[in-house]
């Protein structure tokens, strides 16, 4: 989730609803302005396309030749549709809002398109902090931006995601050197806390400017042991 909406130049372009619905967690829509793609979730705006640095930053914390791999939000599907640039063999897709599969299946954008017609990939409608616990097999790498982090949140229940319980049955659905990383939209000590209590955890500060504004968005990586 990326904070503001955009604009362009200055001049506000005329915004097109390219598709809306409300679901069970609130309104979820896709806009477009001028050039500029929009996904609003829970009624509220979540990203846009101008500036995806740090989304794509969380598809290549997966590695230069990504295995298995999930990805909890579909979004705009800029992460998803790097990690399948980078060569990523299978992936997981896991999105709360069936209408935003059905959007990315009719090709409401062509980046939701690509990312939906690519036979790497699985899409599944699912909440992430129910879909991962219940899978057996492991992963190598498990990338979650579904909310903005756990000190501002859009869905009041993706709380769990970032709860240490959760965080350490996630860590278990890693492969031997595996990756867990989660997206926020600013550096949270509380979840590098959580994190360092499953093991060594790296801290990425991604600094974008939008509109003018500087974000500093971070990235919390945790690596399995090789030999566990
Ligand atoms: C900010 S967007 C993800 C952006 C994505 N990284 C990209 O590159 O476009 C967050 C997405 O997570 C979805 N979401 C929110 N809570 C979720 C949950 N608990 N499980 C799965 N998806 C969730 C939202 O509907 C939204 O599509």
């Amino acid at each position: 989730m990326q904070g503001s909406p955009g604009h362009d130049n200055g001049v506000e372009a005329r915004t097109e609803i390219l598709a809306r619905s409300n679901t069970p967690h609130g309104e979820i829509a896709l806009r477009r302005r001028g050039d500029v793609i929009e996904l609003i979730v829970n009624g509220v705006f979540a990203m846009d396309s101008t500036q995806v640095t740090s989304e794509v930053d969380l598809a290549d914390a997966a590695g230069e030749r990504p295995g298995v791999v999930v990805v909890g939000g579909l979004g705009l599907g800029y992460t998803a549709a790097r990690l399948l640039a980078n060569g990523a063999r299978f992936m997981h897709v896991v999105e709360l809002a069936r209408p935003l599969i059905d959007w990315a299946v009719a090709g409401v954008t062509e980046q939701l398109q690509l990312v939906a017609h690519d036979p790497r990939v699985r899409l599944h409608h699912a909440d992430i902090a129910e879909w991962l616990p219940r899978r057996e097999e492991s992963f190598d790498a498990i990338l979650l931006d579904v909310d903005n982090g756990p000190g501002f949140l859009i869905h009041d229940h993706n709380a769990r995601v970032y709860a240490a319980d959760w965080l350490a049955s996630a860590v278990d659905r890693l492969a031997p050197g595996g990756v867990l990383v989660i997206w926020c939209e600013s550096p949270s000590p509380d979840l590098a806390l959580a994190l360092a209590a499953l093991g060594e955890v790296t801290e990425r500060v991604v600094t974008v400017e939008r509109e003018g504004r500087i974000f500093d968005y971070a990235l919390y990586l945790l690596r399995r042991d090789d030999t566990s």
